[in-house]
């Protein structure tokens, strides 16, 4: 008993010891510095004063027309320019993961107002009754089905009448991930034949029957 007592009342004072070391004054002095190099960057930081440029400033406004690792080129675009719209497309090929990404996709962004099964009747509209006020796009409709490629990409890039533009949600690659998906559920329901594919992919055509595409066989529909 008597050890453990002296044990605790040991402990607290090599405690108070300790504190006192700084003994209550303000420490303004960093101490020792054992490796200069790690502790002071011999680089410029990002907001440091730099003789080496004419502004002084470090941080430095990318060239202009500079892209990103791994961004797509911009695609010059222009909102409301319906013509342009219509020609274009792109020449991204999609495999079959690439094209489950875009349904996934789909699923999170899309389907809520199109449908899960691309019917236009997603929950938030749901016939009317859905919280939604305007009728999403029914993409198994004839009109749809004949949309081109380039005008889904201006919808879902600029957005269209009460849908909203979902730049910021999906980048280049994932819009056009999407537009695949659209275009392969498509082509499965009176659609042109699905093109945006890479690698050897089945798929079916108008009439149900599976067709087996690669690269080459591809036929370059005029979407
Ligand atoms: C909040 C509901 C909503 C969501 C979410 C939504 N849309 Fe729409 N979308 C609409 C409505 C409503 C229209 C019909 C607009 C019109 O023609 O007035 C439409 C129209 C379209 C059209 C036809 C454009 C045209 O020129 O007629 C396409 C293509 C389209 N949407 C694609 C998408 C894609 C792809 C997504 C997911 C990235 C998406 N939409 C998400 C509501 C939505």
């Amino acid at each position: 008993m008597n050890k453990t007592r002296s044990i605790v009342v040991a402990s607290l004072l090599a405690g108070v010891g300790l504190m006192s070391c700084n003994s209550g004054n303000m420490r303004r002095n960093p101490g020792k510095i054992y490796t200069p190099d790690m502790t002071y960057s011999r680089a410029y930081d990002a907001y440091t004063k730099n003789p080496n440029f004419a502004d002084g400033q470090t941080s430095r406004v990318p060239i202009t027309g500079a892209i990103a690792v791994g961004h797509d080129l911009p695609d010059h675009l222009m909102e409301g320019d319906t013509t342009a719209y219509k020609s274009f497309n792109t020449s991204y090929r999609f495999n079959e993961a690439e094209l489950k990404e875009g349904g996934r996709l789909y699923m999170i962004y899309c389907g809520i107002c199109h449908g899960g099964e691309l019917d236009g009747n997603g929950p938030l509209y749901n016939g009317g009754n859905g919280k939604f006020p305007a009728a999403p796009a029914n993409f198994k409709d004839g009109k749809y089905l004949a949309m081109s490629n380039g005008t889904m990409y201006a919808a879902v890039k600029y957005g269209k009448n009460l849908m909203g533009s979902y730049a910021s949600q999906l980048n280049v690659k994932q819009r056009w991930q999407v537009i695949a998906y659209i275009r392969k559920i498509q082509s499965e329901n009176g659609g042109s034949p699905f093109t945006m594919v890479g690698n050897t992919m089945i798929v079916k055509d108008s009439s149900g029957a599976k067709v087996t595409l690669t690269a080459d066989t591809i036929i370059m529909a005029n979407h």
